[in-house]
């Protein structure tokens, strides 16, 4: 099951976020926004998108054009997870995160979702490994859901 994170980091605490991530995931594929081909996406069974917030609850510009391209994608089985970092003094928390998992959830088969306030601690690892576990048991239900398809 091809699985990537795709994620955008300005300062590093998404970045982190998302290594973390790829520890309880090492089958997955980890991509910084710019080195991800956007035409590959519909070779990938499973997507985990990392993102920050920016102004007020804004996707940040690098992040958009991933955004746009899942809006329109025909890519309603894709098995898909959010995580993002932001910080609750802000009136928006995540609020990049909100906007993802909302167009997830109507167009393909969101899983999960996790919000972190800035850096990762190790009292967050696990809601971490259980963002990761919720994902997976997505991705196999989604497999066993086609294999019984295809037998019919
Ligand atoms: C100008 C600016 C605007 C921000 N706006 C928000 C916001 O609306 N909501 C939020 O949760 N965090 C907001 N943040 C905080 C960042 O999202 C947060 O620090 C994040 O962890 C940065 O991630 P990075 O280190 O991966 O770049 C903002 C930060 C800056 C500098």
């Amino acid at each position: 099951m091809k699985t990537a994170i795709v994620y955008h980091s300005a300062g590093g605490n998404t970045k982190a976020l998302a290594e973390a991530i790829f520890s309880f995931l090492p089958e997955a594929e980890l991509f910084r926004i710019k080195d991800f081909d956007l035409s590959t996406i519909s070779q990938y069974e499973g997507l985990l998108v990392g993102t920050y917030t920016w102004g007020d609850g804004d996707l940040p510009a690098k992040i958009v054009p991933l955004y746009e391209e899942l809006e329109v994608a025909q890519v309603t089985p894709l098995v898909t997870g959010v995580f993002g970092t932001g910080e609750t003094n802000y009136n928006h928390f995540c609020g990049a995160v909100n906007q993802f998992r909302d167009m997830l959830f109507a167009n393909t088969q969101l899983a999960v979702t996790l919000k972190i306030e800035q850096m990762y601690q190790d009292s967050d690892l696990s809601r971490i490994q259980k963002f990761t576990d919720v994902f997976k048991a997505k991705l196999k239900a989604q497999q066993n859901k086609f294999e019984k398809s295809a037998a019919l």
